[in-house]
């Protein structure tokens, strides 16, 4: 079954928990939640207290993604907030694996995200030992942008790197998803789909089912 994972970067602030009930009514099974710090990425989303506060809003599974420099630094934080899933960058940690090791060790599902010019061959020491791996579909730090081509095959490559080694280890991809692309993403391998825009931006709760109904859920 694939999943998704609406990314509230794009939800309205000002109805975030209503938001978010929407999506899940809809049957999402993630939600995506995107950190950013102004260094790795240009811009600055939102931290703690916002996670915090919406931890009680539902059972959906926190799929924290991480754009911050040196992530090792606050993964016992966000897993104390409620996180299930912690995704850092692995252009942002200088020893990734004592990352994954740090989020494991706090009882925590880890997920290790690649952007779009960062070749697939990084992430070849630690295909078995994440949960999770985040192929980028946009430059991270904005929502709202184009999906770039080029990232499927990434996607693709990941998906045979994984099946050479018998591993069915999830893989993700983010930015620039829509009802339009999800199916060319899902056959080149994802089945952790995010979307921010194309759910939240209109009527979320039907653009989740409809996602969810495409996505063959
Ligand atoms: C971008 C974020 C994404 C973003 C996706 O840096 O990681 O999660 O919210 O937004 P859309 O789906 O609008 O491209
Ligand atoms: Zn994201």
């Amino acid at each position: 079954m694939n999943i998704l994972s609406p990314s509230i970067l794009a939800a309205d602030f000002k109805k975030l928990g209503q938001q978010i009930t929407d999506v899940d009514q809809a049957g999402a099974q993630y939600l995506h939640i995107d950190v950013m710090d102004g260094m790795f990425v240009p811009s600055i989303s939102f931290g703690m207290p916002v996670i915090e506060s919406i931890r009680s809003a539902t059972d959906m599974v926190f799929d924290v993604h991480l754009m911050i420099m040196d992530p090792i630094r606050y993964v016992e934080e966000f897993a104390n907030i409620g996180s299930d899933i912690i995704t850092f960058h692995q252009e942002a940690a200088d020893d990734p694996q004592a990352v994954i090791d740090k989020i494991h060790s706090l009882g925590k599902k880890a997920g290790i995200a690649i952007k779009p010019k960062t070749p697939v061959s990084v992430l070849l020491p630690y295909l078995d030992k994440v949960e999770m791996i985040l192929v980028m579909t946009v430059e991270p730090g904005f929502g709202g942008q184009k999906l770039i081509p080029e990232t499927i095959d990434k996607v693709r490559e990941v998906r045979s790197m994984l099946c050479d080694r018998n591993l069915t280890t999830d893989i993700q991809v983010d930015g620039g998803i829509n009802d339009a692309n999800v199916m060319t993403v899902v056959g080149a391998g994802a089945n952790v789909i995010v979307a921010g825009s194309a759910v939240f931006k209109g009527d979320a709760k039907g653009n989740a089912s409809k996602f969810l109904k495409i996505m063959g859920n």
